[in-house]
């Protein structure tokens, strides 16, 4: 029976809920995949360290370059830049297809990462990178390939929009909400990152070059962090029937002389309380895309979270896995018909 070995990097609060749903479903995945997806190890720093999930301590190493080194196909969920880095392009180069949640990652080395993908024919797919659970970047890249889009926009970050609400609606403070928010594994490893808005920047930079077709770089993403926004703040808005919300603004912009740019920008924006962005509560993200062809689109849902995000990171492998399995053709291999079809009811 075939199997394909799959090398997961990190165990925290995504890394872990992969290890632990990738290990409970094997078999469903089997079916799915038309091979075995066989969780070879995860890569960690620290071996004792106490996990959301428990793990087989045998596949834990902190041995990395062994266990991508003997894959054929990398999860990344380590973040950071260094030494993520590297092990991505490695194994894109020798042809390894690689599943990131790095937005950060993304955001700084997308056309290098994409060019050694493209030189060995390896896949790389980074679903989770922007929004959490919520399908946003193969909508993007796939279903929106053919149409005009004219904007992005909306909320991308979870933990800015769990503090905002617990600041608006609970009377928080941003030091308080933000500590459940790192309890709840919804914040960055090193938080700055979200309060600061680079976390959205990255996702910004990701979703416009996707939107657009070309390479946005982060540095030219407009951003400003919620650190500034305050209790009185908070309380003037409202005053005025409005919420503070972190939001991400993507789009074409137009000269005088009719060419056309991309403007990027992350800002604690003022949101009148009817409009539908209001009501995207705790770590929810909610993404509206406007398009020529298309219209109006509007995508919600968990914007962080492990499980939630876990649902992502695994679509993107059984995705791969699948398309590698059927040497690089279909990305649905048809109906597997393991499931029985109820008989018709009423619902
Ligand atoms: P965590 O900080 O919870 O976990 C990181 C894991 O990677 C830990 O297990 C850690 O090992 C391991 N790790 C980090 N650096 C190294 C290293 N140098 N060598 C070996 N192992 C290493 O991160 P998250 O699970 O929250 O996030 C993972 C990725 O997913 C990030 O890129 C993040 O941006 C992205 N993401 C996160 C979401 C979320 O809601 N949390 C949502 C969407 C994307 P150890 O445990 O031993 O310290
Ligand atoms: N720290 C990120 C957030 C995780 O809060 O949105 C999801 O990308």
């Amino acid at each position: 029976n075939r199997s394909l070995r799959v090398a997961l990097l990190g165990a925290g609060s995504v890394g872990s809920q992969v290890a632990r749903l990738l290990l409970e479903r094997a078999d469903t995945y089997e079916v799915r995949v038309g091979a075995r997806l066989e969780l070879v190890g995860i890569g960690v720093r620290n071996l004792d360290a106490p996990r959301d999930v428990d793990l087989p301590k045998d596949l834990l190493t902190s041995d990395i370059d062994a266990l991508v080194d003997g894959s054929d196909v990398v999860v990344e969920l380590m973040g950071g830049i260094d030494p993520a880095r590297a092990l991505v392009l490695r194994s894109l180069e020798r042809g390894v297809d690689v599943v990131t949640a790095n937005k950060a990652l993304v955001a700084a080395h997308g056309p290098e990462l994409r060019a050694a993908a493209s030189a060995s024919g390896a896949m790389l797919l980074y679903e989770a990178a922007v929004g959490g659970a919520i399908p946003i970047i193969r909508p993007l890249d796939a279903s929106l390939a053919g149409d005009r889009v004219m904007r992005v926009m909306g909320i991308v970050n979870g933990t800015t929009n769990y503090i905002l609400d617990k600041m608006h609606r609970e009377g928080a403070t941003l030091d308080e909400a933000l500590r459940v928010a790192t309890e709840l594994g919804y914040a960055e490893a090193d938080p700055t990152a979200d309060i600061e808005g680079f976390d959205a920047a990255s996702k910004a930079t990701i979703l416009a070059s996707l939107a657009f077709h070309t390479e946005v770089p982060v540095a030219s993403v407009h951003r400003e962090g919620i650190t500034g926004v305050t209790a009185e703040t908070v309380a003037q808005a409202e005053k005025d029937d409005q919420v503070i919300k972190l939001l991400a603004i993507c789009e074409r912009v137009f000269a005088d002389d009719g060419s056309e740019s991309v403007n990027a920008r992350v800002y604690p924006a003022l949101v009148a309380k009817d409009h539908p962005l209001a009501a995207v509560h705790e770590a929810k993200n909610a993404i509206f895309i406007e398009a020529e062809a298309a219209g109006d689109l509007m995508f919600y849902g968990a914007g962080a979270g492990g499980v939630e995000t876990a649902s992502a990171v695994l679509g993107d492998l059984v995705s791969l896995s699948r398309r590698r399995v059927a040497g690089g053709q279909a990305l649905h291999p048809g109906v597997s018909a393991h499931l029985p079809v109820a008989p018709m009811s009423a619902v």
